[in-house]
């Protein structure tokens, strides 16, 4: 798909993976529209990439908010590019912690509306408003990439809420794209593994680094951002990906206790 022209949507686009794929794919041409629920940031990624890019205060979890700021982006002309790379903390650790508590329901509930439910929210209201578009030759109208964890699939001691919540946006990724295929939308999934990002809070890039780098195979560090925005690119690029989860890792796979 020709990116150049097009407009992109980026749901989490103040964070890590949102504002490297916004700056990206601004270079090679496209419209941006900021979604974020961070004002300061993703007004900052916005201005830094200048050049009518737009951010849009916009909840994810809040249905209303995600048609408004959808409505925002296709004024800044055809919409085919979604990418939902938004944060939302994580659950509440063990089923059962040591001192016999169960996992707050809560929690759980908390963590599937904020990754899964949202990101089906954006996956269905994106696709309406892209298959409003003309298509290109080929017949594609756009692409949504939606972003999973590789906790999706070996998630550690901890992570039930995540993993499930993650596992849920691998899952819908075929039957989406199969939905989406007669409007020449198509769905990927990129699944991360441990990414220099805001998600990991106040911890130094250095101790970050320490903690997961060695388990790495290859490249032995996290990854950078900018290799997800890369591959969010290339995923634009190639018509022929579709329904299909890539795992981005250099290897790594979680063991029990993450490392
Ligand atoms: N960084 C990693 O190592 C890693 C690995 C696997 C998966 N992921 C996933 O990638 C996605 C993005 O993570 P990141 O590392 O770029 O994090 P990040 O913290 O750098 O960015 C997340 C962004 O989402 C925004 N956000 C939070 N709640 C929101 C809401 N309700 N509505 C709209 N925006 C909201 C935040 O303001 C922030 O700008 C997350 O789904 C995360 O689970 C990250």
């Amino acid at each position: 798909m020709i990116i150049e022209g097009s407009t992109a949507m980026v749901v989490g686009g103040g964070g890590g993976f949102g504002g490297a794929t916004a700056r990206r794919l601004a270079k090679a041409g496209a419209k941006i529209a900021i979604l974020d629920l961070d004002e300061e940031k993703g007004a900052a990624s916005a201005a830094e990439i200048g050049d009518g890019a737009i951010f849009v205060k916009t909840d994810v979890t809040d249905e209303d908010s995600i048609a408004n700021a959808i409505a925002h982006a296709q004024e800044l002309g055809p919409l085919r590019i979604a990418v939902v790379a938004h944060g939302g903390g994580g659950g509440d650790g063990r089923v059962v912690h040591r001192d016999g508590r169960p996992h707050s329901f809560e929690a759980f509930r908390r963590v599937i509306d904020v990754f899964l439910n949202a990101t089906f929210n954006v996956t269905r209201l994106a696709a309406a408003a892209i298959a409003e578009t003309e298509p290109l030759d080929g017949g594609e109208r756009g692409v949504i990439i939606n972003t999973a964890s590789i906790a999706a699939f070996d998630g550690s001691v901890g992570q039930a809420a995540y993993a499930a919540a993650k596992a849920g946006i691998v899952g819908m990724t075929l039957p989406a794209a199969r939905d989406l295929g007669p409007l020449g939308i198509r769905v990927m999934t990129i699944a991360p593994g441990v990414f220099l990002t805001g998600a990991y809070g106040k911890v130094s890039p250095e101790d970050l680094q320490a903690q997961w780098g060695p388990s790495v195979p290859f490249p032995s560090r996290m990854g950078d951002p900018d290799e997800y925005a890369l591959l969010a690119q290339q995923i634009c690029e190639n018509p022929y990906l579709n329904g299909e989860v890539v795992r981005l890792d250099g290897g790594l796979r979680f063991t029990k206790r993450g490392t």
